[in-house]
């Protein structure tokens, strides 16, 4: 047997509930987390959303229990924390999911859009770091922080230029929050899903090579909430700073499109004799 080392952790996540058209990376992290036998603090602005989570959970045998709130408000933010903290006696794990892009062409984002697209994306993810590390400091006992990114944060962001923006931000964050707080134990991490889209939680593995955008492989929710668990869990006791790509190999894929029946001609051009 492997020890997460999960077991009787007290963790946050927020942005818990699910919205099925979506693609439930709240609901698959705090689920994991569970699973590993955390218990789950589910913070969100949905109060239906979040007891449903919270049933589920409990319907497998788990322990969680709802926090309503509304984390682009930084007031409503740290209380949430704080609740969840003083509940369980402490705090181990903080996950925030919460993010969405919005889309037009770079030169029409309007200043209130730009300024929204930076608080749903980044700024909140300040306020509940913020909020969270100082639980996560008491005695040095050191705990993770981890939110969500996007591929788009370290590519272009073609048509949603604030959210990438913004999800560039959250790799810069973490890495501050990571290395002014390591020395106390605390670990902050960042995943970046690539093309998961939404709506397709239960729907089976795409293979390798099948998938016309993603060529590699498109990933699915659960291996967003899998990185997540990882990177919470003991296996990553000695990575801080760092952001996951989880988007099944897109960022890496060659861009010569070169194919297997273009080697001959190659290795023919590039050898000098
Ligand atoms: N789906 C993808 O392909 C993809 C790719 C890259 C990154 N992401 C990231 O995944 C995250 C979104 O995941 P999702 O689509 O599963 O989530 P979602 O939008 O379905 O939201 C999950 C829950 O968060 C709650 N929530 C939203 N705003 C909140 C707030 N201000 N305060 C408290 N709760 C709030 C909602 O009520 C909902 O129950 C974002 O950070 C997004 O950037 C997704």
């Amino acid at each position: 047997m492997i020890d997460l080392g999960l077991d009787g952790a007290r963790a946050v996540v927020v942005g818990a509930g699910f919205i099925p058209s979506r693609a439930g990376h709240g609901r698959g992290s705090a689920l994991q987390l569970a699973r590993a036998g955390a218990t789950v603090a589910c913070i969100d602005k949905d109060a239906a959303r979040a007891e449903e989570i919270v049933e589920e959970i409990t319907a497998e045998g788990g322990k969680a229990f709802t926090v309503i709130a509304d984390v682009l408000r930084p007031e409503q933010a740290s209380a949430a924390i704080d609740e969840a903290a003083a509940t369980m006696g402490g705090l181990d794990v903080c996950v925030d999911i919460v993010g969405q892009a919005k889309w037009s062409k770079a030169a029409e984002i309007t200043d209130a859009e730009w300024n929204s697209q930076l608080l749903v994306n980044l700024t909140q993810v300040f306020y509940v770091f913020r909020a969270a590390t100082p639980h996560l400091m008491v005695n040095d006992k050191g705990g993770s922080l981890i939110a969500l990114t996007s591929v788009d944060g370290i590519g272009s962001a073609r048509f949603h230029a604030g959210y990438g923006a913004a999800k560039a931000g959250v790799i810069s964050l973490v890495k501050t929050f990571a290395d002014e707080y390591g020395t106390h134990g605390v670990r902050v991490n960042a995943v970046a899903p690539g093309n998961v889209g939404g709506g397709n939680w239960d729907l089976p593995e795409v293979p390798f090579g099948e998938d016309v955008v993603n060529a590699l492989a498109p990933p699915r929710g659960r291996d967003i909430a899998d990185a997540v668990l990882f990177l919470a869990s003991g296996l990553a006791a000695k990575i801080t700073g760092q952001t996951l790509i989880v988007d099944g190999g897109a960022l890496i894929q060659s861009p010569w499109g070169m194919t297997e029946d273009q080697i001959a001609r190659n290795a023919a051009f590039s050898d000098p004799s």
